[in-house]
């Protein structure tokens, strides 16, 4: 067997998420090296999945990992708003049992250090999708000084985003990841258990990827698809993800969607689209934020789509 380069965030929970499902399909849409995907396998054997992910290490590694489930395992490679896309117009809507995106990075491609996304790195990449057209050199080297402020403060939530985003700009072409941390490390928060350039690094990474843009964009072709059944999980690191999540949930909950300042509901009080099963995000516990330190910051949400 090879040797498995990612420890699954909140495994014990994804498999009890999915549990209760019988037969259809389940769709994994950050398959990356496969853990909860094969754990979901493993645990419903009627089950089939459709597992996307954007990073062509990720699919060599997953389509090996899970050559032993046959026909009942479809990989995709592509950006899960796309990839989804394709398959609602493929597949019975009413075969699809569950959703589920543990968004972010792997530990895979924060180790790798050619893929540029630790702080340590010797290039400034950072693209989870190699072919993908931004690099993080480009977003460092050619951003607008504002342009740089903004992701500093909304991705980075660093708060002398003013100062870094002004250091950035007079120190320029930036060369690594090691070369800008360097650099830039007096200005960073000096907290216990992080590298001081790990928010930076962070903020690149969401503006590299378009996670926000990623995430919004699932989370609206699932509303649209209007499962009859099915239940939807998402794991997210970041607390603006976690907020777009939380938001989008609650609102799917509701009858009526109407603005708060109307008088009168005029949105016909019948948007319901199922029921949130996790009230308050569900995180890791003790034993596992020991064995896997990444799982101190996942948060699991769920929605159970009943239309
Ligand atoms: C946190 S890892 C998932 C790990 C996986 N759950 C496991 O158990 O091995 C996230 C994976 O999702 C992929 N990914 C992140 N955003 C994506 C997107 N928008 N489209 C497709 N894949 C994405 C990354 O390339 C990475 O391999």
């Amino acid at each position: 067997m090879q040797n498995i380069p990612h420890i699954p965030v909140l495994y014990r929970e994804v498999i009890d998420t999915f549990q209760q499902v019988a037969s259809g399909i389940i769709i994994d849409c950050t398959m990356g090296y496969g853990g909860h995907s094969s754990m979901i396998l493993e645990a419903n054997p009627h089950l089939k999945l459709i597992a996307i992910d954007q990073d062509q290490t990720a699919i060599d590694f997953s389509t090996q990992r899970l050559a032993k489930y046959g026909d009942r395992v479809s990989i995709r490679k592509g950006k899960f708003s796309s990839v989804i896309k394709d398959i609602l117009n493929e597949v019975d809507i009413k075969e699809i049992k569950g959703v589920l995106a543990d968004i972010g990075v792997s530990s895979l491609q924060l180790d790798q250090k050619d893929r540029g996304f630790s702080y340590d790195s010797d290039n400034l990449d950072m693209r989870m999708d190699k072919d993908a057209p931004l690099t993080a050199a480009q977003v460092v080297n050619e951003y607008s000084q504002k342009e740089l402020e903004k992701i500093l403060l909304e991705y980075g939530e660093l708060r002398n985003y003013k100062k870094i985003a002004s250091t950035i700009v007079a120190n320029r072409p930036f060369y690594s990841a090691k070369e800008l941390s360097d650099t830039l490390k007096p200005h960073m928060p000096h907290g216990k258990k992080i590298h001081p350039a790990t928010l930076l690094m962070q903020a690149i990474r969401i503006e590299v990827n378009d996670e926000l843009g990623e995430l919004k964009s699932l989370l609206q072709s699932l509303e649209d698809a209007k499962f009859p059944h099915a239940k939807i999980a998402i794991i997210s690191f970041h607390s603006l993800e976690d907020r777009i999540v939380k938001q989008t949930f609650s609102r799917w909950s509701k009858s009526c969607i109407c603005p708060q300042e109307v008088m009168r509901c005029l949105c016909g009080n019948n948007n319901e689209l199922g029921k949130i099963i996790s009230r308050k995000p569900i995180i890791a516990k003790d034993d596992e934020l020991k064995n896997n330190p990444r799982s101190r910051s996942a948060k699991m949400r769920v929605f159970e789509m009943d239309i």
